[in-house]
């Protein structure tokens, strides 16, 4: 991967985008992956958000992609989640970066997965399939998720039990970290779900919100607009079910100007 190194010249960049040295690899099953980088001193976002990431191909541009941060806002390191792509252009590549490359990261930071597109409410659901756990890792970290809420209730829907290893890893460091996990623990409830591979959660999220199976795993009331705010990630057709299933049941779509009972994103892939 010295190659990357190499070919990642300042001088070729457009001038405000940040050359980022990663510090961690990550190989979670041999299509996942995550990696930190060297955070800049002056990149600022709020948990949930993405930017453009990417690696200085030879020709000198700039090759980009949307990943959210997985590292809540005030932690010192940048961290992201990625699916390798056999044929993809930018994961093909990136999925061999080792410590000590070099990355290309915008300064420029969005996305409506971020905590002022909900009204206040009780309970924050954050449902999510694949990827899409990616910027719900930043969120369940961040103290403000909990002034906010009483409970988080994230979900992980996947294929196999190998794709569970990152949020498990980030649920497990969340409510053991050592100044934020006592807080976080009591009121962090993780529901992991395989859809092709046994489990003690079985099933597509949408049908286990559909048949009531996740309230009643869970002792919990069902959703409800007046208590309960949703953050939806995942594949697009998964958005898009979600989407009309929140509101059939009275939920609104939120917006940075217009606060609501729902947002969605799509899951970025590279
Ligand atoms: P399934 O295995 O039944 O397709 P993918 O790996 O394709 O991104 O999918 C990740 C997870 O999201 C899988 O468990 C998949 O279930 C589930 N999924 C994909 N599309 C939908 C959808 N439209 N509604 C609910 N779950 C979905």
């Amino acid at each position: 991967m010295n190659d990357i190194s190499r070919t990642a010249d300042p001088s070729r960049m457009a001038d405000d985008s940040h050359r980022v040295m990663v510090t961690a690899v990550t190989h979670w099953t041999p299509s996942l992956f995550s990696f930190e980088v060297e955070r800049p001193q002056n990149f600022r976002f709020r948990s949930g958000e993405f930017a453009m990431l990417g690696l200085i191909q030879p020709d000198g541009r700039p090759l980009l992609r949307a990943y959210s941060m997985t590292s809540p806002s005030w932690d010192d390191k940048l961290a992201f989640y990625s699916i390798i792509i056999p044929d993809g252009p930018l994961t093909s590549q990136l999925q061999h970066i080792r410590i000590k490359d070099h990355l290309v990261l915008r300064p420029k930071t969005t996305g409506t997965l971020v905590l002022d597109t909900l009204s206040p409410a009780k309970r924050l659901f954050l449902l999510s399939t694949g990827t899409g756990f990616a910027p719900f890792a930043a969120i369940i970290r961040d103290p403000q998720t909990y002034d906010i809420f009483d409970q988080v209730i994230v979900t992980h829907t996947c294929r196999n039990r190998k794709d569970l290893g990152f949020s498990q890893h980030v649920i497990d460091s969340a409510i053991n970290h050592p100044l934020i996990g006592a807080m976080i623990a009591p009121r962090l409830t993780f529901y992991p779900s395989l859809t092709r591979e046994d489990f003690h959660h079985q099933g597509r999220i949408t049908t286990i919100l559909q048949t009531g199976k996740l309230f009643e795993d869970l002792n919990i009331a069902a959703l409800d607009p007046d208590n309960d705010r949703v953050m939806v990630c995942g594949s697009l057709g998964l958005n898009q079910d979600l989407a009309a299933f929140l509101q059939d049941r009275g939920f609104v779509e939120g917006s940075h100007n217009r606060p609501a009972s729902y947002v969605v994103e799509r899951a970025f892939v590279g």
